[in-house]
């Protein structure tokens, strides 16, 4: 399968990445608004692999040279951005390809951090509105950091939320993660839910001495 990871130069991106490169054979193409960007992270990943004794071909390019091709785009890139990205890609994303959604608006104030939704409800929400293309909601709750550091033992869950047919696929994806659990989160309406949860686990680890970087695991 190819996976193309759409502002794959960033936080979330790189952890995916490196996760799905190490797990698993799909295609990975890291995309960016700046190819160049793109292949220089593409690089980094791949040398990363590499001392871990891990052999990986990561391809790069433009966001809408990313997409061609692709059965799944991750919209790995900030909530304000989802539907410039979308646009921006409009001409070549292959009308079958699932779209995925990590993104969570999140505002900040002196007592923490708040989930900051666009009007319909969730960001997931309004990608679905923004593309024909089926859409899933996923990893919105997974700690970046933790995802790109390949000594962490993840043990955590993934709610997953969309159509039926699209969400079978994503939810393996992510279960071929190791240390990773998809659980099925219902349809797309339930992702303002999901999205509300990663501004309490950031306000979690704030608040509470010695924890960082946290996820769910539901037992
Ligand atoms: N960080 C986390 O722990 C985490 C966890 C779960 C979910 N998420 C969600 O995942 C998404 C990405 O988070 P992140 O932390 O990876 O973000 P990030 O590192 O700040 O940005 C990711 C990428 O977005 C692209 N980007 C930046 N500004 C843009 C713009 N104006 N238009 C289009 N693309 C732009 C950049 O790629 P180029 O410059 O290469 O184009 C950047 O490398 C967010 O929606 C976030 O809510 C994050």
């Amino acid at each position: 399968m190819r996976l193309a990871l759409l502002g794959g130069t960033g936080d979330i991106g790189e952890g995916l990445a490196l996760r799905w490169a190490r797990d698993t054979d799909h295609d990975l193409v890291i995309g960016s608004r700046n190819a160049a960007k793109a292949t220089r992270q593409a690089d980094e990943y791949e040398a990363e692999l590499t001392e871990r004794g891990i052999e990986a071909s990561i391809s790069a390019g433009a966001n809408d040279e990313a997409v061609k091709g692709a059965d799944v785009v991750v919209l790995s890139v900030p909530p304000y951005y989802v539907t410039d990205t979308l646009e921006a890609v409009a001409e070549t994303l292959p009308s079958d390809a699932v779209v995925v959604s990590p993104a969570v608006g999140i505002d900040t104030d002196e007592d923490g951090f708040h989930n900051d939704p666009p009007g319909v409800g969730s960001v997931t929400q309004l990608a679905a509105e923004t593309v024909d293309n089926r859409v899933v909601g996923a990893f919105h709750n997974l700690p970046a950091d933790r995802l790109s550091d390949l000594d962490a033992d993840l043990g955590m869950d993934t709610l997953v939320v969309g159509s039926e047919d699209a969400k079978g696929l994503v939810a393996s994806l992510a279960d071929e993660i190791e240390g990773l659990r998809a659980l099925d989160g219902g349809p797309l309406a339930n992702a303002p839910e999901i999205e509300g949860l990663t501004p309490l686990l950031i306000n979690v680890a704030r608040y509470n001495d010695g924890l960082s970087h946290l996820g769910v695991r539901f037992t």
